[in-house]
């Protein structure tokens, strides 16, 4: 059974896993509002990405006895001004994320929750990816430059992604 400090800790990166898909989605949104449509295919599969984690984290709770608690999920901005300033943006939130889930693993380790522990380290080895990916995007839009008829090719390099 997890403890009561666990469980909510737990329950509150449901919450921000579950704003990470919101905040993807609006991102995806304005990618669509700016005809980059390789660009809000990649935002909507990384939203629905995040779902995924939130419900991996739902899901343990429920094997672990605890009890899921769904607070309101902040809304996310709905403006930006270009593809470089989004990718910066989810570059810094993914290094959030990963700061949240070493914070959890200490929590794990500080409450000799092994299982928590365990289950934990899919989330460290996620985030390494999640910050490589965004890396990796900021690096090409540098290089092509933030300018829309720059990431016409990139567009199409991002709308492969499954
Ligand atoms: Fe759920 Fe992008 O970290």
């Amino acid at each position: 059974m997890l403890s009561k400090t666990m469980e909510e800790a737990l329950n509150r990166q449901v919450n921000r896993e579950l704003y990470s898909s919101y905040l993807y989605l609006g991102m995806s949104a304005w990618f669509e509002s700016v005809n980059l449509k390789g660009f809000a295919d990649w935002m909507m599969v990384q939203s629905g990405e995040e779902r995924a984690h939130a419900m991996k984290l739902y899901e343990y709770i429920i094997a672990r006895q605890g009890k899921v608690a769904l607070d309101a999920i902040e809304a996310p901005r709905a403006k930006w001004t270009s593809a470089g300033k989004i990718f910066d943006e989810v570059y810094a939130h993914e290094q959030k994320v990963t700061g949240m889930i070493n914070n959890l693993v200490d929590l794990a380790i500080k409450e000799k929750d092994h299982a928590t522990f365990e289950m934990l380290q899919w989330f460290v080895k996620e985030q390494v990816e999640e910050e490589a990916n965004a890396a990796l995007i900021v690096d090409k839009i540098k290089t092509v430059g933030d300018i829309p008829g720059h990431l016409l090719c990139l567009d199409h390099e991002l709308s492969k992604r499954k």
